[in-house]
This record gives structure tokens, C-alpha cells and sequence, in this order.
């Protein structure tokens, strides 16, 4: 019988989990789950060699592991950085590494136009999200930002650059799902921009998966532009059989009308897996498959309840009046976990506030 690895055991934010050598600080916190995961940018699990550009991952490496105990000296990249055996790791938990967010967001908007309300991407960018979790009110930045035109690259993609954070994803789609690349990031610095070479257009099967990848509204899907506010769309999961791809994808309907079609997404952003194969779909289904009938409908799409995208698509939720640092007596929670996987006396069916007085542990034994 094969030896199994050893798995490391690593902390972050005082939770502990073990993991297989190998395994980045970002891999083993989002296997812890939730807030303790730290944002990624230009990470993507499915993209082989991403990761590395962005730095809102950093995080504090307080103890580099059982047998070398000292901390790193400075943040690391937990997309980039590999867990070692009884490392402890400290995210959201320690204030240098929210004050290092704070300023890696500063940094990415010094560039990134404020142009939401007419943004594409609005409702749905990571960038949005991220700086209105850390972001500053005001900036600091006086001289003139850079701008570009925008460029049609290929029938189906627009390219808006002074949206562009350089992240990468969208080449390594292109090196990694279709047969050659056509687009770059070309020049250094704060001349970088992404292009392609002699404006050839980008035309292959696998194309549209950059709009999907790429983190802000820099590269966008030109049959579903300023049609529509994804908050104002219906998202239902659906199907076909296809001979390119999975086949699995989101509509996203006005009534009838399926304004687009995009690959499913998972709670970290990124495409889902499906047998283990990240499940990319082809460009057919996305830009040529736009009637309901071309599909076989599964059901309302799940939608973050906290995402803008959500809004009005809850009706009846009833939504406490307290919030939690009022019922904390003024203090803010630093921490919130879902703890129903780990503990015996939690039941997820059990409505608290739907039983007759306090809980108590014979409200989770079993009825015999
Ligand atoms: S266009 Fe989008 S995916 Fe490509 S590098 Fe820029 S931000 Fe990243
Ligand atoms: S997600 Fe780690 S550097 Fe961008």
C-alpha cells in the first residue's frame, strides 16, 4: 500500500487545518473558508502559474514552521507562498495586513477609473468588492491618470485598458485553453498595457473565458454591453449537450430574453470545477446559443446574498433590525465562521429563532 503524505498542519487567524505539502497559504485558507480567506486579484486555482502581481493577498507569517519557529520578516503573497508543518499564519486577524490591503487597494485604483455606474462589470467586479471592504474614502494621487483607447479585440471582446489592474488571467487563458495567443502585456512599468500583436484579433473557441476571468471591466462581453444591469437580470443555472465544452453555464435572462451566457462561477470567483476539470465553456455557447429553447433550464442560480447582484432577488427575506455589533455591545466581530462542519451540538436545520425560549442541548439531541 502506497505510504499516504504527511499533511502539514498550518494556523491562520487561529484556526487550524491540515494540508498536503505543496499547498499554498491561500489553498489552506480557503479551505478553512469563509473571511479567513484573503482577497485574490490575479490569483485563479484553474490558471497554472497565476498569482504573484497583485499583493492583495499579503498576509503575516508570525511562525515559519515547527521546526524553524522565527516569523517572516516581512508580508508574504499567500498566493505564492507554500504552508510548511506548524506554521502559524495571521490574515484578517492582524492589523499590519489590513493596513496592507488598504494601501495595495489605494495603489491598484491609483490607475482604475471610479467609472461604476457605467462600468459593465458593475455588481460583479472583485475590485468593487475589494475596495469597498478596504478601501480609503479619498486618494492621494494628484498627477494625470492613464488613459487609453478602447480596442476591439476580436468579434465577441471589448478591451477597455485604463480598466486593466495587469493581472494576467486573460494571457494565461490565452497560453493555456486556446491553441495560440494572440494578446500580451506589452511595454514596462506604467507603460504596460495589454494588446494585441499588430491588431490581430483574438478568434478561437476558448476566447470568451477571459471576460469571465478577468477580475474588473476591463475586458468585457460586446453582445451583452449596456444592455443591462446584471442586478436587473434573472440568472437561472442551465444546460446543453455540446461537443466543445461542458455545456454548463448561467443565462442571464430579461424575461425571455437570454441577454447572456456565461460559465458557472464558485464561491471564490472562479469557474467550477466539474469532475475535477475546471468547467470552461466555448465560445459557441456563449455567443451563439442565446435562445432559451437552445437550452434545458435547471433553476434559479444561486446568488451571494451580499452581492449587488442579489438585490431584489430575495422578496420575504426578513432581515434582523440589530446588527451584530450591537449586539455586541458596541464591539465589532473580528472574526465570523461557520463552525455547523465541526460542531456536534450546532444542527443547520434547527431555526433558533423559531423555537419556544433559549436553545438548549436538548434542542439538538435527536428525537429517539
Ligand atoms: S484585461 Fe482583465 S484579465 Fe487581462 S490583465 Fe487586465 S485586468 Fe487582468
Ligand atoms: S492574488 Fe496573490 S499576488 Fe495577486
Amino acid at each position: 500500500m502506497p505510504d499516504t503524505p504527511k499533511l502539514y498542519k498550518v494556523t491562520i487567524d487561529n484556526i487550524t487545518t491540515e494540508v498536503e505539502p505543496g499547498t499554498t497559504i491561500l489553498m489552506a485558507a480557503r479551505k478553512i473558508g469563509g473571511d479567513v480567506a484573503p482577497p485574490a486579484m490575479c490569483f485563479y486555482s484553474k490558471l497554472k502559474g497565476s498569482g504573484g502581481k497583485c499583493r492583495t493577498c499579503l498576509v503575516r507569517v508570525a511562525k515559519g514552521s515547527a521546526v524553524d519557529p522565527r516569523p517572516m520578516p516581512k508580508l508574504v503573497a499567500s498566493c505564492r507562498t507554500n504552508v510548511m508543518d506548524g506554521m502559524l499564519v495571521e490574515s484578517m486577524t492582524n492589523p499590519d495586513v489590513l493596513e496592507a490591503r488598504n494601501a495595495v487597494v489605494e495603489f491598484l485604483l491609483i490607475n482604475h477609473p471610479l467609472d461604476c455606474p457605467v462600468c459593465d462589470q458593475a455588481g460583479e467586479c472583485d475590485l468593487q468588492d475589494l475596495s469597498y471592504e478596504h478601501g480609503k474614502e479619498g486618494t492621494r494621487y494628484e498627477f494625470k491618470r492613464r488613459t487609453f483607447e478602447q480596442e476591439d479585440i476580436g468579434p465577441y471582446i471589448k478591451l477597455h485598458m485604463t480598466r486593466c489592474i495587469l493581472c494576467y488571467r486573460c494571457t494565461y487563458v490565452a497560453d493555456q485553453l486556446t491553441d495560440k495567443r494572440v494578446h500580451g502585456i506589452l511595454d514596462r512599468g506604467d507603460q504596460s498595457e495589454i494588446s494585441t500583436y499588430i491588431s490581430k484579433a483574438i478568434d478561437n473557441d476558448f476566447s470568451g473565458n477571459m471576460i469571465d476571468v478577468c477580475p474588473v471591466g476591463a475586458l468585457t462581453d460586446k453582445t451583452f454591453r449596456f444592455k443591462n444591469r446584471v442586478w436587473f437580470t434573472k440568472p437561472v443555472n442551465a444546460h446543453r449537450d455540446c461537443a466543445t465544452c461542458c455545456g454548463k453555464v448561467i443565462l442571464w435572462n430579461r424575461g425571455d430574453e437570454v441577454l447572456r451566457v456565461t460559465a458557472r462561477k464558485d464561491e471564490w470567483g472562479e469557474v467550477q470545477s466539474y469532475d475535477g476539470k475546471p468547467g470552461w465553456i466555448c465560445n459557441t455557447c456563449r455567443f451563439d446559443k442565446k435562445h432559451l429553447n437552445d437550452w434545458v433550464i435547471e433553476g434559479l442560480t444561486n446568488i451571494k446574498r451580499h452581492s449587488v447582484i442579489g438585490q431584489g432577488k430575495y422578496p420575504g427575506l426578513v432581515m434582523p433590525n440589530e446588527t451584530i455589533t450591537e449586539v455586541m455591545g458596541g464591539r465589532d466581530p473580528k472574526l465570523m465562521m461557520d463552525i455547523h462542519s465541526i460542531s456536534d451540538v450546532n444542527d443547520r436545520d434547527i431555526n433558533l429563532s423559531a423555537i419556544p425560549g433559549p436553545a438548549t442541548s436538548e434542542t439538538f439531541t435527536p428525537n429517539p
